[in-house]
């Protein structure tokens, strides 16, 4: 059955570059990003995994542990791995999954046999501490994702499950966010102490709550 946000995010056991992992241990109480990439030795999966390994310091810092996967063997994932290393200037050091077996790939859904029937596409899901699906994105084998909008997304979804806030379209951290459509403007200058502005009944602005 296809997953959908708020599912479980289904645990497995594979084999990857950093050894064998159980997913839900190797999360431990951190968030989780587990994407897929089409196939090992690609122009474009290269700069992605790259560019993960680049943003190494903003995934520690959002306490996120980020996973690859495609199908093909570990042999090929550790040369590969070189090569990434080599040209995106970077060291790749966290797992790539081998999922020679479509294991993985298959409990996530990430073959869509109408774009290839035999690579994953470019499926990505982050998941909260509480194991569960916050995001899935799934883009197309031809277009590298944007690991800063993913970084983006996570900083939304972090805040907004510590205060009843959303954030609106093209928000980036620091920048102001929506009151929670369940609160009284009346509650919501109590709540928020630095201050409401009300564009539209439904439609109130607060800067970004202190931490908890
Ligand atoms: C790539 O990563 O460059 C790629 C992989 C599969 C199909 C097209 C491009």
């Amino acid at each position: 059955m296809a997953l959908r946000l708020g599912d479980v995010a289904p645990n497995f056991k594979a084999q990857t570059t950093e050894g064998e992992i159980d997913f839900h241990e190797f999360l431990g109480n951190s968030w989780g990003v587990l994407f897929s990439h089409p196939a090992d030795y690609t122009p474009v999966c290269t700069t992605e995994l790259g560019r993960t390994a680049l943003l190494k310091e903003e995934f520690a810092k959002r306490n996120v542990k980020v996973l690859a996967v495609s199908v093909d063997p570990l042999d090929k994932h550790l040369g590969w791995r070189n090569d990434i290393n080599e040209t995106q200037n970077c060291s790749v050091d966290f797992p790539i999954i081998a999922d020679e077996h479509r294991e993985v790939a298959e409990l996530y859904d990430m073959i869509h046999p109408n774009a290839n029937a035999t690579q994953t596409v470019r499926s990505l899901f982050v998941i909260g501490p509480d194991k569960t699906i916050k995001l899935m994105i799934t883009y197309p084998a031809s277009t590298g994702r944007n690991f800063f909008e993913v970084l983006r997304v996570i900083d939304s979804l972090q805040l907004t499950s510590k205060h009843s806030v959303s954030t609106p379209a093209d928000w980036k951290q620091g920048e102001d966010v929506i009151v929670g459509t369940s609160i009284s403007t009346e509650d919501a200058i109590k709540r928020f102490p630095k201050g409401v502005k009300v564009v539209k009944p439904y439609l109130r602005y607060t800067p970004v709550p202190d931490e908890k």
